[in-house]
């Protein structure tokens, strides 16, 4: 069974109600039901926190525990948040930064994130599936040992 943890930043608590045309109808909670089905091997547990300290609160409890691999949607943290990209810099198992959004298709400041360079990889644009294929990595990533 593979710890695996899903992290959401600030304003994606919203999700389904928060500009639907950009970041789609569902909401979180119905994501969650539906990854938890796609991976019926894996302990998956969310958080989300609108809240850049309590972000990194959560982050570092990860350390301790037998945690596998973290998802992470930063929000807009991502463009700017030294202190969010430490605590993903700490972590000595694999990130994968998503973005429901194409960062890059959006406004200018969109299209830098300072998490990336700490992360495995990034997957933008792709909407919720975004957090299933960062997952669906995870999983084969550790079943490879790697
Ligand atoms: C986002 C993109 C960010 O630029 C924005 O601030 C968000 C959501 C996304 O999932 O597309 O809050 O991370």
């Amino acid at each position: 069974m593979l710890n695996l943890y899903i992290v959401n930043g600030p304003n994606l608590g919203r999700l389904g109600r928060r500009q639907p045309e950009i970041y789609g109808t569902v909401a979180w909670s119905e994501v969650m039901d539906n990854l938890r089905t796609d991976f019926p091997n894996c302990h998956l547990e969310d958080f989300q926190s609108n809240h850049e300290g309590a972000l990194i609160d959560y982050l570092e409890t990860l350390v301790d525990r037998e945690a596998d691999g973290v998802v992470i949607n930063p929000g807009a943290l991502t463009h700017q948040s030294y202190a969010l990209r430490d605590a993903v810099a700490a972590l000595t198992i694999p990130v994968i930064e998503v973005h429901l959004s194409n960062i890059y298709a959006r406004e200018s400041f969109r299209a830098h994130s300072v998490i990336a360079p700490m992360a495995v990889g990034q997957i933008s644009g792709l909407g919720i599936d975004g957090y299933r294929l960062a997952l669906l990595h995870l999983v084969s990533r550790v079943d490879s040992g790697s």
